[in-house]
């Protein structure tokens, strides 16, 4: 059986509009109900936040401290196994501090580790109609909880390919600093992409049978990770230098995973521009079922499960969209509502639903 883990209690202080909230939420499912505009999403990334170091909406963590105010504090007492830690995030637009039982850990990768969440939002239908940006994000977070390491290569290959880049705009082409960078851009790229290739091909094998099952006919998924670069650092390191004018011209780095893309395709077709639009919201629910499915088999442990915005009377989708999470994992699932009676869980005890209701950032009975 997969060791339990689950947030016992969460305090949130100056985030976005919640002054002051404390849960303590029950280890199956929490139910987040208000009207909109009064924090339930909010409360959902205080989670994510305090769970990974970053927010699932804000570009940067210190924009969403509350107005007037310098920081914001959340506080994660964690049931992992056997053991209890609490996990502490304070952000502000100039403080950036993670704590594990008050100290700080070796790396921020470890403390963004430690606590797998996988958060669904509205927004997510994206990851299938929008930019090959956040499929390299989504096979980022596959590979980190793999292989810790892919997230440095990954900082160290962008930092060298500005650094390039500014050398090349401003000395020219042949430029002797070039080749410096051009042997990190390499060796860094290089293992990135062999991270993301890997990434690609876990999150293949668990996206194929979670399609198949959510489909309601039978469709052929193709799934296909294709380079911007290459894995092999030297054909890389001559390919950075061929590329040089193209790159001068173009005002922009043309060879690297920087372009990988990760390509869907239903019965042949671009899922991205040719799909229905049916389609594409099952495909992004088995892409979130394939993430849970992977960081489970990388961690060990079931992760936590965030869900926003689930329910609604105009969407029935979205709500069914719950049940089938439900399914498909055994952890602590939060789901936020603006209608908390279209979710119905009948049998369900007091130990395995809780709901709270937010208004105006703070709790409500
Ligand atoms: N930095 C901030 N400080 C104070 N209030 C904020 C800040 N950012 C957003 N808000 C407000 O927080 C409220 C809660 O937003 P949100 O959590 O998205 O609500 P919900 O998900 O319930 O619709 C919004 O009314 C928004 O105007
Ligand atoms: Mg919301």
């Amino acid at each position: 059986m997969t060791p339990s883990l689950a947030l016992r209690r969460v305090s949130v202080r100056g985030l976005r509009n919640l002054a002051r909230v404390d849960i303590e939420p029950v280890p199956r499912l929490n139910v987040i109900a208000g009207d909109n505009g009064h924090g339930k999403t909010s409360l959902l990334e205080a989670i994510y936040l305090v769970s990974t170091t970053r927010s699932f909406r804000a570009e940067r963590a210190g924009e969403v401290v509350q107005t007037g105010q310098d920081l914001a504090t959340i506080i994660a007492t964690v049931q992992d196994g056997l053991v209890v830690r609490e996990q502490r995030a304070i952000v502000g637009p100039r403080v950036k501090s993670y704590l594990v039982d008050g100290k700080r850990p070796d790396r921020l990768v470890t403390f963004a580790t430690l606590t797998p969440v996988v958060v669904f939002h509205p927004g997510d239908l994206s990851l299938v109609t929008g930019p090959a940006s956040l499929r390299r994000t989504l096979l980022d977070r596959v590979a980190l909880f793999h292989e810790p390491t892919s997230g440095d290569h990954r900082q160290r290959f962008l930092r060298a390919l500005r650094e390039r880049q500014d050398i090349l705009e401003r000395k020219g082409s042949s430029a002797a600093e070039l080749s410096v960078y051009e042997e990190l851009m390499a060796r860094e790229g290089a293992l990135l992409a062999a991270a993301r290739e890997r990434a690609a091909e876990r999150l293949t094998e668990a996206l194929t049978p979670a399609f198949t099952r959510m489909a309601a006919r039978e469709l052929e998924l193709g799934v296909s990770y294709r380079p911007g670069g290459t894995t092999d650092s030297d054909q890389f390191g001559a390919a950075l230098f061929s590329h040089r004018a193209a790159d001068l011209r173009r005002h922009t780095a043309t060879f690297g995973p920087q372009r990988d893309e990760l390509e869907l395709s239903i019965d042949g077709r671009p899922a991205r521009t040719q799909a229905s639009q049916g389609q594409q919201r099952v495909l992004t629910l088995a892409l979130k079922v394939a993430e849970l499915a992977t960081v489970r088999a990388a961690r060990g442990a079931e992760p936590i499960l965030l869900l926003d915005d689930v329910s609604s009377e105009l969407d029935p989708a979205r709500t069914g969209a719950v049940y089938e999470f439900l399914r498909e994992t055994s952890g602590q699932v939060f789901v936020t509502t603006t209608r908390p009676d279209l979710l119905v869980t009948p049998g369900a005890t007091i130990a395995d639903r809780a709901d709270w209701h937010l208004r105006d950032g703070a709790l409500v009975p």
